[in-house]
């Protein structure tokens, strides 16, 4: 079985649901307590043996490249300075995974995003990372994935349950239960963004795949759809048939960085990491419990 070694991390999006703070600056470069959200990403593809990622960006986005660069200038006024702690910290994210990037032109959707990685990705199975979703978990939420993978050979994809009122918002997938693993979901139907009524089931896919490089096959066929978009969704709706795939209720904690009561709540448990800062935030919770600030 090929090891899964690669991972695209589509970050073209404008941020719509973060302006004005995204007017000009990337969504993924808003920090998570002192770090970038995407950072956090490409600490857990690391994690999980991921060596080499593409980032898929798009315009005003070249200062995640950058996030992701040595910095000489700056690591030699730490070093002078002997601020070894800070040096390390600056250093690290350009040397976690080896990092490429492809500019998407158009907005023409996920599916598109994915797309612009292929000559670089070629013929072996690869990750993919949608930056919005944050997971925090003992293992790697796209490790859990990666071992499925492994396992089987088959595509998978992450999967949550949530209140049905929210079904609208993601890609639903419906299907059985492995006898092997009660995790384990053999994906029968998928759907984008269903209203309410019609999704198939509660089970969200949430930002995190393991694919089978058929899948570029499948996405350079498919037309676009919600939103008028080209769907990574209906790409694997249409793979399913013939390629079989399995969704995985990962077991960890998934905040949506990209909406802002989500990014809030995601700096909150990382914050609990810093006891110096959770402290900071116990007390002040507890000075404004109940009460509307002015
Ligand atoms: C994307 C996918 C959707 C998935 C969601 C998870 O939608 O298209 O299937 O459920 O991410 O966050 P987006 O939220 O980027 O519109």
């Amino acid at each position: 079985m090929a090891k899964v070694r690669k991972a695209v991390i589509p970050a073209a999006g404008m941020g719509t649901r973060f302006l004005p703070a995204t007017k000009a600056i990337a969504k993924e470069l808003l920090p998570i307590v002192n770090k970038p959200s995407i950072q956090l990403i490409v600490e857990e593809a690391a994690a999980s043996g991921i060596e080499e990622v593409i980032v898929i960006t798009g315009r005003g986005k070249t200062e995640i490249v950058d996030h992701f660069d040595a910095h000489p200038q700056l690591e030699e006024t730490l070093r002078r300075a002997g601020k070894e702690a800070l040096l390390r910290e600056v250093v690290r994210p350009s040397q976690m995974v080896k990092m490429a990037t492809v500019r998407q032109q158009r907005p023409l959707g996920l599916g598109h995003a994915i797309l612009c990685a292929r000559h670089l990705i070629g013929n072996e199975p690869f990750a993919v990372f949608l930056p919005d979703d944050l997971v925090d978990a003992q293992k790697p939420c796209a490790r859990q994935l990666i071992d499925v993978y492994e396992a089987t050979g088959r595509s998978v994809v992450a999967l949550m349950n949530v209140p049905r009122e929210e079904t609208s918002a993601y890609g639903i997938a419906a299907g059985a239960v492995d006898v092997r693993d009660p995790r384990l979901v053999n994906i029968s139907a998928m759907v984008e963004k269903p209203a309410v009524v019609d999704a198939p089931s509660t089970q969200a896919i949430v930002g995190r795949y393991v694919l089978d490089p058929c899948v570029f096959d499948y996405l350079s066929r498919t037309n676009p759809g919600r939103g008028d978009e080209i769907q990574l969704t209906d790409a694997l709706a249409a793979m399913i048939v013939e390629r079989g795939l399995y969704g995985y209720l990962f077991e960890g904690n998934r905040f949506d960085a990209g909406d802002v009561t989500g990014y809030l709540l995601a700096n909150l448990n990382w914050a609990r990491r810093t006891p110096r800062i959770w402290a900071a935030i116990e007390q002040y919770v507890a000075a404004h419990a109940g009460g509307v600030p002015r």
